[in-house]
């Protein structure tokens, strides 16, 4: 026991197999291709002014969110920072955490959505997957209360200069504002489901047909 303190990992997640990351990467790359050219999305186009070319076209949103991560996708559960994070020995030394560890998973894919920084796709949780979600993800504010899982994510890519956290706080707000009784203003139907605009340069895509991708729960260790 002594030793598992010195080897906690970077972060706890959900890793996708090779062929669902594939699967997700594709169903993202569609949704910013088809945005790009879109009427809606181009009159709004201003909050992404580094990636207009010539907005009679295109806005081209693939190099807009330079930042992909390379390899398999993943849906971090606790961010433990090799140990260092608040919370991170209480969260490895979880029953569910143990038993879970390196087993598969099928996660829930329900949307995609953009920010200005970031692009990621959300996921729903089971009560099973829930039990490995930590009790203080769910926040931007300590006073926010969010329902469990709120943060779920697998981050497909982030702006110039924007860090992957910030896909799951770029998700938080999209919730506030649903909770807020902000449902977002439907634009229509486009590949997959139905388009919504939040404002701000916020776009959730609701997918008709959740995208099940298969997943390893376990740790990252850089
Ligand atoms: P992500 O889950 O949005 O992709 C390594 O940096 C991974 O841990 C990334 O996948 C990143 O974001 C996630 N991460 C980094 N810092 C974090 C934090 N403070 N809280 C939660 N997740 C974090």
């Amino acid at each position: 026991p002594s030793l598992e303190k010195e080897f906690l990992p970077m972060y706890f997640g959900w890793f996708l197999s090779k062929r669902s990351s594939e699967i997700l990467r594709k169903a993202g790359q569609a949704f910013l291709d088809e945005l790009g050219s879109l009427k809606a999305f181009k009159k709004e186009s201003k909050y992404f002014a580094s990636a207009i070319e010539d907005p009679k076209i295109k806005i081209d949103l693939t190099s807009y969110f330079v930042k992909r991560p390379p390899g398999v996708l993943h849906c971090t559960t606790k961010y433990t920072d090799f140990g260092k994070a608040a919370g991170a020995e209480e969260y490895a030394q979880q029953e569910a955490v143990k038993a879970s560890y390196g087993k598969g998973f099928t996660l829930s894919i329900s949307a995609l959505f953009i920010t200005t920084k970031t692009v990621g796709a959300r996921v729903e949780l089971s009560e099973q997957q829930l039990l490995l979600w930590p009790g203080d993800a769910d926040k931007i504010l300590p006073t926010d209360s969010l329902p469990r899982g709120s943060r779920a994510h697998v981050t497909l890519g982030c702006a110039n200069s924007v860090e992957a956290v910030q896909t799951g706080l770029d998700l938080l707000e999209f919730v506030k504002l649903e909770k807020a009784g902000n449902k977002g203003e439907e634009v229509g139907e486009i590949g997959g489901g139905k388009l919504l605009y939040f404002g701000n340069g916020m776009w959730m895509l609701t997918l008709s047909k959740k995208i099940d991708v298969k997943a390893i729960f376990s740790g990252y260790y850089g």
